[in-house]
């Protein structure tokens, strides 16, 4: 905590200085112990410039995630909520559902560094080596019926365009049900999954895959022409911290508004804005059935809604979408 407060002085104070003494007083603990905190932050890739009489300033972060810095960087301090950064997990989603089998209080992130067994839809892999890239995942507890965890996701995925378009100046767009794209390219996607009792939602993980800073020579064969990080994007790194304390707001807003059903009103204009379908002519790959059609929306479900080439229009739950040649 201590760390996180110093952090959040230091952020604060930008190219300025600040004294040991005024932070200790500020945060209640003694010199010496702001000074323990000093170097320690310094063993983990912090520099700091110290003059005596003036105190010290930030003068390098490091670019990995820091529990401390993104701490620091929180706009709003949520009651309840906790988070913890893994240097290695085998999936963030996979961890957050051992917690809530544990019991642990709702709600909760678990970030990652990377994943050895990163997981997306249909239990493909989601290539998770670099730690510049974002793979998280939040828990809660919601009294929804499972039917609406598929505009769940819809959801989040505008508020994650939001957040994106806000933090970078990129426009992204959304693939329905769960990837985040430019131009074709994916840079994110996202995989919601619940545990269901009878006729309720009894814990939902909501996990989101975001390549970052990962350097465009780093993806493996296979995904080199269809993945994109944000960096390569913006044409220089973002910062993943600060990145990660925003998106934390971001998703715990949205969530409450999901639940209390207030987010009704701006869904559409924002789907109509990111979602990048609409109108195209794509095929839906379901349940080994290939379906090609026009792109109408979704409807109130979050289903997909097709028109075919005989004027019929279809409805998909779930499926795997490719864009058609024109
Ligand atoms: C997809 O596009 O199919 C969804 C990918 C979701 C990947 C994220 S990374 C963090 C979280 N942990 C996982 O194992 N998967 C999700």
């Amino acid at each position: 905590m201590t760390e996180s407060l110093i952090l959040r002085e230091l952020l604060a104070a930008g190219q300025g200085w600040v004294s040991g003494g005024a932070m200790a007083t500020k945060l209640g603990v003694s010199r010496v112990s702001v000074w323990h905190q000093m170097e320690k932050l310094r063993s983990q890739g912090f520099e700091f410039e110290a003059q005596p009489a003036r105190g010290y300033r930030l003068s390098k972060m490091p670019p990995m995630l820091h529990p401390g810095l993104v701490e620091a960087q929180l706009k709003v301090r949520r009651k309840g909520f906790g988070f913890e950064v893994r240097e290695t997990i085998d999936s963030t989603n996979d961890e957050c559902a051992r917690l809530l089998a544990a019991g642990r209080p709702v709600p909760f992130a678990v970030f990652a560094q990377r994943q050895t067994k990163g997981r997306g839809r249909f239990g493909r892999v989601w290539h998770s080596e670099s730690s510049g890239n974002l793979y998280s995942s939040f828990a809660f507890r919601p009294r929804i019926a499972p039917e609406r965890m598929q505009t769940f996701t819809l959801w989040m995925g505008v508020n994650l365009c939001e957040l994106i378009a806000n933090f970078t100046e990129l426009v992204p767009g959304l693939k329905w049900p769960n990837d985040l794209v430019f131009d074709g390219r994916k840079a994110g996607g996202m995989l919601t999954e619940a545990r269901v009792d009878a006729d309720h939602i009894r814990d939902l993980v909501f996990g989101l895959g975001l390549n970052v800073n990962s350097p465009a020579a780093g993806w493996p064969a296979d995904l080199a022409s269809r993945a994109v990080a944000l960096s390569e994007l913006a044409g220089k790194p973002l910062d993943l911290n600060r990145l990660t304390a925003a998106l934390i707001g971001r998703v715990l807003l949205a969530y409450e508004s999901f639940v209390a059903g207030d987010h009704l009103e701006k869904f559409p204009e924002l789907w109509h804005r990111y979602d990048r379908l609409r109108g195209r002519r794509v095929a839906v790959l379901e349940g080994g059935r290939r379906h090609v059609g026009a792109v109408s929306g979704v409807d109130d479900e979050g289903a997909l809604l097709l028109r075919d080439d005989q004027g019929r229009s279809r409805r998909f739950r779930a499926g795997e979408v490719t864009l058609e040649k024109t």
